[in-house]
């Protein structure tokens, strides 16, 4: 299969790229990940949990062929774990070895600094290894769950992705001659700054349509029927409208669906939605509130949604 080129011909070009390797997109995210890789701008993705915003980066290396490099950030993350950390433990052992063989007083205390900070100790993370030359297609660099990060990593981060070097004092600047493909993702439980939401472009991932989800799980759960998979579609289209807390993402309806196959369900009934609940929602407060509403009513409205009509 040909990889997905760095400047893609079309929209078209992306989607059957994408679909290639079992990720069904929209135009919406088509268009945005196309627009991304030609103008080389990092792209935001916004969007509740579980609607493919990580895995969308996962396939996109894979479409192109190229490393996948992940930051996954979190309240404190800082340079020395998103950046480079010198590895003390090995400095300290070449410092030992240098005294033990009687070249550290030989040598002088600014050589042996200079051994000490040499590429040899760095340790490169994510940022760095994304700016590396790689001989190949430039890496993707997926910045996970940016706002679980705090300000002054979202402000370093902006003048990383503004001109792609690092600087690394004791060694000099390290630039990227061929840039990553930058995703960002966020469950907004924050809002992203303005500063980085303008250097990015912008997606705002939806739950899937009730036929795009029939179709992600006809892909990821392929033992099951065609009506039980129609009927789970429609049983989490009900349960995104009920305002839950955490309402279903596609993880959940593949659960789902792969719980129900195990169980052996050819069909939804009241029984095995009562006791498959669990893999759909993961809150107490939303299982009390569809059973107020009543699992006979998901049901009814699930089997009426699955329907082939016509
Ligand atoms: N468009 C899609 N086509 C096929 N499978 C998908 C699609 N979107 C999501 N999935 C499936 O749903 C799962 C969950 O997606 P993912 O982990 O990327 O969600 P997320 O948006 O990153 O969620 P979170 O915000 O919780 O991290 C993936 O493992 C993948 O199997
Ligand atoms: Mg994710």
């Amino acid at each position: 299969m040909a990889y997905l080129s760095a400047a893609p011909e079309s929209t078209d070009v992306v989607r059957d790229a994408l679909i290639a390797h079992d990720y069904l997109v929209d135009e919406g995210l088509t268009t945005a990940v196309f627009l991304a890789l030609t103008l080389q701008r990092p792209l935001l993705l916004e969007g509740e949990a579980g609607v493919g915003k990580t895995e969308l980066a996962k396939v996109l290396a894979e479409a192109r062929g190229s490393e996948l490099i992940r930051l996954q950030c979190y309240e404190g993350i800082d340079a020395a774990q998103a950046v480079y950390d010198w590895d003390y433990a090995r400095q300290l052992l070449h410092l030992r070895a240098a005294e033990a063989s009687g070249e550290a007083a030989g040598a002088g205390t600014k050589a042996l600094e200079s051994q000490l900070y040499s590429e040899q100790f760095l340790l490169k993370r994510a940022l760095l290894r994304a700016i590396e030359p790689t001989g190949g297609p430039s890496p993707v660099l997926l910045i996970d769950e940016i706002d679980r990060a705090d300000d002054e990593f979202e402000a370093y981060l902006l003048e990383v992705l503004s001109d792609f070097q690092i600087t690394v004092p004791e060694l000099g600047t390290f630039s990227a001659d061929n840039p990553p493909v930058v995703i960002l993702t966020s469950n907004r439980t924050r809002d992203v700054h303005d500063a980085l939401k303008r250097r990015c472009l912008y997606h705002w991932v939806e739950h899937p349509t009730f036929d795009r989800e029939v179709a992600i799980v006809k892909l990821r759960v392929p033992g099951i029927g065609i009506n039980l998979t129609r009927q789970v579609a429609g049983a989490v289209e009900a349960l995104r409208a009920l305002q839950l807390y955490k309402p279903p993402g596609i993880a959940e309806t593949i659960d789902w669906a792969t719980a129900l196959g195990r169980l052996g369900a050819k069909e939804l009934n009241d029984d095995v939605v009562e006791i498959t609940l669990g893999t759909v929602l993961k809150y107490r407060e939303d299982h009390e509130r569809v059973r107020e509403t009543g699992v006979a009513a998901l049901v009814k409205q699930a089997l009426e949604r699955g329907a082939f009509h016509g």
